[in-house]
């Protein structure tokens, strides 16, 4: 056996964490309300009401393949990060980098839904002994919020904030940190709505600046709010390069700030550069 233990450690706890060890369970029927007309959902909710009382429920069987998962296309029913294997080793990668390089600053992710990024980000901490960086947590932990059509266009019909599925609470983030013993003090949540928790946030510096708020208002509010602290060297990661919203945002933002750092494709939807200038 070659490898070193940080290696084996970490790459347990991603395939652990994106629940890659087992098959994909069956989705509950009620998670895809979003997708139906309002009288089927009503039907659904409270047909899965009456027979969750009966600790019962309705659930669709799927088999999504192995390139399916690995990049992060499915909405999963127990793993803790839905970002899939080629996302969670793209933030492995740029996280051992600045740790080994000593790039200045805490990470962050803005949108944490079960936490497994976040989870992840703080195993590198531990496996390299770093015990001078924060992983800060941002999340309304209570899902997306309504498009704010007037003052971001791009977000007009956005359905996000329709999909129960997205809104975990902080307790239960919390938990899952827990249960892979990485919940301490360098773990600091910023609950909220991104407008409101990140232009205060106490964060001086940042290496690792991960953006996963979907919608091009979360996109942009945490650009605005936080890409002057990534330091030189520090990497910016898009979740949702696949989404308008998101890309819209991404793009106006690196054009009005004359960003000249190349973006590299990771999967269909994530994509990252690292600020070098
Ligand atoms: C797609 S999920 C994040 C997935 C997660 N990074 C993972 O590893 O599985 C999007 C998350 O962003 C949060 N979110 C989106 N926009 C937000 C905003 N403007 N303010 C606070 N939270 C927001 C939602 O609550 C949700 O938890």
């Amino acid at each position: 056996m070659r490898e070193k233990p940080e290696d084996l450690y970490l790459n347990l706890l991603k395939n652990t964490l994106s629940f890659n060890l087992w098959p994909e369970p069956p989705v509950p029927v009620e998670s895809q309300n979003y997708l139906r007309a309002p009288w089927k959902r009503t039907i659904i909710s409270f047909l899965a009401r009456i027979l969750k009382l009966k600790n019962l429920g309705l659930v669709q069987y799927v088999s999504p393949t192995e390139e399916e998962r690995a990049e992060g296309k499915v909405w999963p029913g127990y793993a803790d990060t839905m970002i899939g294997l080629k996302r969670l080793d793209n933030l492995l990668q740029c996280c051992r980098d600045v740790v080994e390089k000593k790039i200045q600053g805490d990470f962050i992710e803005t949108g944490v839904w079960r936490g497994g990024s976040c989870i992840l980000m703080r195993a590198v901490l531990a496996a390299y002994r770093d015990t001078g960086r924060k992983v800060f947590v941002a999340d309304s932990f209570a899902g997306l919020p309504p498009p704010d059509e007037d003052n971001y266009e791009a977000d007009a019909g956005d359905v996000h904030h329709q999909m129960d599925f997205l809104a975990v609470s902080e307790e239960q983030v919390r938990r899952n940190f827990e249960r892979y013993g990485l919940l301490d003090e360098q773990v600091v949540f910023l609950k909220g709505w991104f407008k409101d928790t990140l232009p205060t946030a106490p964060i001086d510096d940042l290496a690792i600046l991960r953006l996963d708020g979907d919608m091009y208002e979360s996109t942009m509010t945490a650009l605005d709010a936080l890409y002057d602290k990534l330091s030189p060297g520090g990497y910016c990661i898009v979740d949702d390069y696949g989404l308008r919203g998101c890309k819209q945002a991404i793009d106006d933002f690196r054009k009005t700030h004359s960003i000249p750092d190349q973006l590299i494709s990771v999967d269909w939807t994530g994509v990252y550069w690292q600020k070098n200038s």
